[in-house]
């Protein structure tokens, strides 16, 4: 069966589009045997962009799943925002305190590769640094992708960083080059130890649509959404080759400081007050996209914790 699975996206350093492939990915997808469309979730540890993409600043999105999640891993269906072309968006709040309280909540209790027993899911973990929360995430990914750009420093990072990536061998990780390389795919496999999957073409016009949730058959015409889908088709293989082969455990990045414990006032109560931006409104939808609250939030966040 394709079109389930965890993909997670990622990159070491800098900002080479992780965010805007993510969601291309899931975007372009192939269809699969799985009944819920492709979902991104935005487990970046140094706060989310795609709320602020699609206005959806107030969405509590990742906040909500977090804190039903306090207490175990939760399902993710509840926090799922729709967007146009059938992706399921959970969207990470902008400011990094809240975001890195509930990527390392999702990731301490296995929620995100628990949401992607039963459909596909692309998680955007942001910069994958040593300490960052959202490394149990990545090291439960099916497939873990690295995006780069093609040249000698970042490449020479990432070569650094293979046998973690990769789990000693163990975890299938894949590089993906933000732009054109001035050398082959077969040379930069070579010097980096990793598998090429493809190039994300430098395209800021694609890049926007892609922001603007421009998926249609027109956008799709685009060089940008094209490298996405043969990418996808590429990842979703390895998904499905991945279930039918090996049953190897797949390690966990080692991440070098422990876990922090998530800071008070970080994280919704359940049923307590939303901390998203004041003034937002908010509405939380259902898979199908009609909404199962919304409202105005009209207070700042319990920031005691931080003083
Ligand atoms: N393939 C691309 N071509 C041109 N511009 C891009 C591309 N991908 C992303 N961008 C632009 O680069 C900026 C950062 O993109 P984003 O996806 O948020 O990166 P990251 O998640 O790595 O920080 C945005 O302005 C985005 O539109
Ligand atoms: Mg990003």
């Amino acid at each position: 069966m394709s079109g389930v699975g965890l993909v997670a996206v990622g990159a070491l350093k800098g900002s080479p589009g992780v965010t805007t492939a993510a969601l291309a990915l899931a975007a372009v997808w192939p269809a699969g045997a799985a009944d819920a469309g492709p979902l991104l979730v935005e487990a970046d540890p140094s706060g989310g962009d795609v709320a602020g993409w699609y206005g959806l600043l107030g969405y509590p999105g990742l906040l909500a799943w977090a804190a039903a999640a306090r207490g175990g891993a939760a399902a993710v269906d509840a926090h799922v925002w729709a967007l146009a072309g059938g992706v399921g968006l959970v969207a990470a709040p902008v400011e990094a305190g809240s975001a890195r309280g509930a990527v390392a909540v999702l990731a301490q209790t296995g929620s995100v590769p628990w949401a992607a027993s039963g459909r596909l899911v692309v998680a955007d973990c942001g910069r994958l640094d040593p300490g960052s929360v959202a490394l149990p995430i990545a090291g439960a990914a099916g497939v873990l992708v690295v995006l780069a750009r093609p040249v000698p420093a970042e490449l020479a990072r990432v070569a650094g960083r293979v046998e973690e990536l990769t789990g000693a061998g163990r975890r299938d990780c894949v590089l993906v080059l933000a732009g054109e390389p001035e050398w082959s795919a077969g040379r930069v496999e070579e010097a980096v130890g990793l598998p090429v999957v493809g190039v994300i073409p430098h395209h800021p016009r694609a890049a926007a649509g892609v922001a603007g949730g421009r998926f249609g058959r027109g956008a799709r015409r685009s060089q940008l959404l094209r490298a996405a889908a043969d990418i996808a088709a590429d990842l979703d293989r390895r998904l499905a080759g991945r279930r039918g082969g090996s049953s190897r455990a797949l390690a966990a990045l080692p991440s070098a400081a422990p876990l922090p414990a998530v800071p008070p006032g970080s994280l919704p109560r359940a049923g307590g007050r939303l901390p998203v931006v004041p003034g937002a409104t908010f509405t939380i939808s259902r898979p199908g996209g009609q909404a199962a609250a919304s409202g105005w939030v009209p207070t700042t966040p319990d920031r005691e914790g931080w003083q």
